[in-house]
């Protein structure tokens, strides 16, 4: 009898990629336990605790016995909340059955895009952009198309590419804003080119607005969800992660058009069945209770961008774009000649400093890296310093 091969993996799962923020976390990790003091810039996660009020909602919630099963799209409470915050930020006119509530942005990405891409579909991603958005079409069958922005342009989408990358396979576009890696925020005549063309091709559109609440210049920055015939075709995206810094509690959510929540809750019901409601009840608290939190962290994180930018234009050898919002600042390293982003990073990490090559976020980032500013003034202003002393050992 012919014994089959045994295959181990499926071919899906093979093609998923990791995500380096977190390798490089964990390398920095390692080289702490050996005594390095490392000033950790490399991953988005804030060097804050969660707010006290919104822990004490998680634990009241526990107490009072809401350990069990509950709904699959999220709890109406939680949900009439996003709702009404959705709608008084952005402008628009969700209810509560339009919300999704998902184990973080994360989550809602990877449901949204496995509920929509077929084999063989195009998603177009940002490129330097957020690594999931590729590796989870790779897994749903689709593929990733790159759209470059480029710092000579402040990054911003660059309309005429988009229009030329578009074809009869395209899906999705995917828009992130403010951006990760580049913090750029895009001008609304930017978003409604964006949305002509979704509409003019008939393209569903998700915009992943994680970092809304951490966008420096006042106001909030404008969502393709609210311009003429968008809603109908956008998944709007945002989370708890950033600005409530509440990376591990794993709680963000999408706005979904009501054809679309169905499909969605079927394949969540299959994967985890719901949210813990504990969480939920903390969420919920995060969006009810005083948003002071948000307003000093968005202080704190203007004041690091300022700081950080200032420190960086003043070196010679390296330059970066000043970022209007998100966590992030991409800084140009094509001067220093001879050496690679991954090597940059390498070098700078045996300096005390971790940050991310830019190749993790981008295809073109070989000379770029990413510093995450979410450790304090001090820390930020010593791994400037380190910055500066690895630049002249590497141009002497
Ligand atoms: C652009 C973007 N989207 C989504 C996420 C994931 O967020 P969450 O922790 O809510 O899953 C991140 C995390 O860094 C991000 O930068």
């Amino acid at each position: 009898m012919n014994v089959k091969q045994f295959n181990r993996f499926s071919n899906r799962s093979l093609r998923v990629t990791g995500q380096g923020a977190i390798h490089a976390l964990l390398q920095a990790r390692e080289l702490e336990k050996q005594g390095i003091d490392i000033i950790h810039l490399e991953a988005g996660e804030l060097d804050l605790d969660t707010p006290p009020h919104i822990v004490e909602a998680a634990v009241n919630s526990l107490q009072n016995g809401h350990t069990r099963y509950s709904s699959t799209q999220g709890t109406l409470q939680l949900r009439e909340s996003i709702s009404h915050y959705i709608n008084t930020t952005r402008i628009t006119q969700t209810t509560p059955n339009n919300v999704v509530v998902t184990p973080g942005v994360k989550g809602a990405i990877f449901f949204a895009i496995m509920a929509l891409v077929n084999p063989g579909d195009e998603v177009i991603v940002p490129d330097p952009g957020f690594p999931s958005y590729s590796a989870i079409t790779k897994f749903a069958g689709g593929k990733p198309v790159l759209w470059h922005q480029h710092m000579a342009e402040d990054y911003i989408y660059d309309i005429d590419q988009l229009s030329s990358i578009i074809n009869n396979k395209t899906k999705i576009i995917v828009l992130n804003n403010p951006n990760n890696p580049t913090g750029t925020v895009m001008p609304t005549h930017i978003l409604e080119s964006v949305s002509e063309l979704a509409l003019a091709h008939n393209l569903w559109v998700i915009s992943d607005e994680i970092y809304s609440q951490l966008y420096f210049n006042g106001s909030f920055p404008r969502s393709i969800y609210t311009l003429p015939g968008m809603a109908d075709r956008t998944i709007l995206m945002d989370g708890f992660s950033k600005a409530y810094a509440m990376t591990g509690w794993r709680l963000g959510y999408g706005i979904f058009p009501n054809n679309m929540v169905d499909n969605v809750c079927s394949i969540m019901l299959n994967d985890h069945s719901c949210l813990p409601e504990f969480i939920q009840d903390a969420g919920t608290a995060a969006l009810q209770g005083p948003q002071t939190c948000v307003s000093l962290l968005r202080k704190e994180l203007c004041a690091r961008r300022d700081l950080v930018v200032d420190a960086i234009n003043d070196m010679p050898y390296i330059s970066c774009f000043k970022p209007e919002g998100a966590l992030y600042v991409m800084i140009d390293i094509s001067q220093i000649t001879g050496v690679s982003s991954q090597s940059f990073a390498e070098k700078l990490l045996m300096e005390g400093v971790s940050m991310l090559p830019g190749t993790m976020l981008s295809k073109n980032g070989q000379n770029e890296i990413r510093l995450a500013f979410v450790a304090n003034q001090k820390r930020i202003a010593t791994a400037m310093e380190r910055l500066d002393s690895t630049i002249a050992q590497l141009t002497h």
